[in-house]
């Protein structure tokens, strides 16, 4: 198969697990017999760094003439205090609604050798597997131009949605919950926010298309709570774009480190972006200790999903939980025993252990 990929690395760590995603999926190639060929472009801070903009005309261009895209992280201290609009978050905001990527897929699942990374009880999150789907192109992130107003004194930020944009996120989140364990937990704040009831509205109306699903409300308050109370609960969770990133960095938690947690970015069509969750970690920027393995999922979903690479995607998945099981891990987990290494060496375990499996089948 060939397939020509868009790689941004971004800012801070972003390029360090970029590297990595990108000689595992070399490998995968080379295993497979793939050509996968790349482009780099520019984003978020190295973007207005060189091109005075956080989302520069070609990126943009060459991300819409890819078979797919993945992006490290944007941001950092040094473009702080740029005015709003000049901010290397809103590249990543105007690359998501640039190519209308509205479905947000995170998947959070603990791994049983993990268990005891997690700060919350083991018997607690033991076996807690559950997607989030949010809502990434609308709500509070792409109102009408927050602003100041009355000099500086007030402020406004609107939360927008329309009836079809709930409808697609709706339906996507349906959609997955089939493939699932069929069931559905929408959240929302409907006590209080008028686009909520809506939300609400849209779900009890949709799910007579899906009778084989549960469908539960919750509120997003409540949400949080019984996320780290009791995960296992959850398998799908549709929520607007706000909700959905808070919920997602709290949902790390039974995961051990938000270093392990991926993301796909999709299209009605299936055209996708593929994202860690996490940002570009300013804190252990250039010290070559970040966890890759958020990034190296990311471009396991990417084969999956764009291009329908199962068996290749399920070959990083089971390598990436053997090394794990190994006892090898980066510094952001919490392990009572293992080995502690960096990135890089994390990256070459996981490329030598795919060579030797699939030189095994
Ligand atoms: P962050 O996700 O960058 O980091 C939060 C904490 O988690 C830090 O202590 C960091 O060291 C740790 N961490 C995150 N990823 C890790 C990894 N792979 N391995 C090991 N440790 C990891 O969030 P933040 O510090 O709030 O934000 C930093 C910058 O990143 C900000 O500019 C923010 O806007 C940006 N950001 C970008 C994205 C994105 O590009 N998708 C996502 C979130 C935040
Ligand atoms: C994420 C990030 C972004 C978001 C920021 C950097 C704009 O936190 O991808 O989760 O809030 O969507
Ligand atoms: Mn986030």
């Amino acid at each position: 198969m060939k397939k020509h990929i868009v790689l941004l690395p971004g800012d801070g760590i972003g390029t360090e697990v970029m590297e990595a995603a990108k000689e595992v999926l070399t490998t995968i190639a080379d295993e497979f017999n793939h050509s996968f060929s790349y482009e780099v472009h520019d984003i978020g801070g190295v973007a207005i760094d060189f091109h005075g903009t956080p989302l520069p005309k070609q990126t943009v261009e060459a991300c819409n003439n890819a078979d797919a895209v993945l992006l490290g992280a944007v941001g950092g201290p040094k473009w702080d205090q740029l005015p709003s609009h000049l901010r290397p978050e809103k590249g990543l905001l105007g690359i998501r609604k640039a190519l209308d990527l509205f479905a947000n897929l995170r998947p959070v699942k603990s791994f049983d050798h993990l268990l005891h990374a997690s700060p919350l009880k083991e018997e607690l999150v033991k076996g807690s597997d559950l997607l989030i789907v949010r809502e990434l192109t609308g709500g509070l992130y792409f109102g009408t131009p927050s602003e100041r107003q009355q000099n500086g004194q007030s402020v406004v930020d609107t939360l927008f949605y329309t009836r079809q944009e709930i409808e697609r996120i709706v339906d996507k989140a349906f959609q997955c919950a089939q493939t699932r364990r069929k069931h559905l937990t929408s959240v929302d704040k409907a006590n209080v926010l008028e686009s909520s009831k809506l939300w609400r509205e849209i779900v009890e109306e949709k799910k007579q298309q899906y009778p084989e699903v549960t469908v539960e409300h919750l509120l997003v308050d409540a949400a949080a709570m019984k996320l780290i109370t009791n995960p296992t609960q959850f398998d799908v969770i549709v929520t607007e774009n706000m909700f959905g990133d808070i919920l997602s960095d709290e949902a790390s938690v039974l995961t051990g480190s938000l270093g392990m947690l991926p993301s796909a970015s999709l299209r009605e069509d299936g055209v996708g972006l593929y994202e860690p969750v996490h940002g570009s970690a300013p804190d252990i920027a250039g010290q070559g200790k970040a966890n890759p393995i958020a990034m190296i999922l990311s471009s396991a979903m990417m084969l999956r999903h764009s291009f329908g690479l199962d068996e290749e995607a399920r070959l990083i998945e089971e390598t990436v939980e053997s090394i794990l099981n190994a006892g090898f891990h980066t510094a952001d987990l919490n392990m009572k025993s293992g080995q502690q290494i960096g990135t890089v060496e994390m990256t070459q375990l996981i490329v030598e252990s795919i060579k030797t499996r699939s030189a095994a089948n």
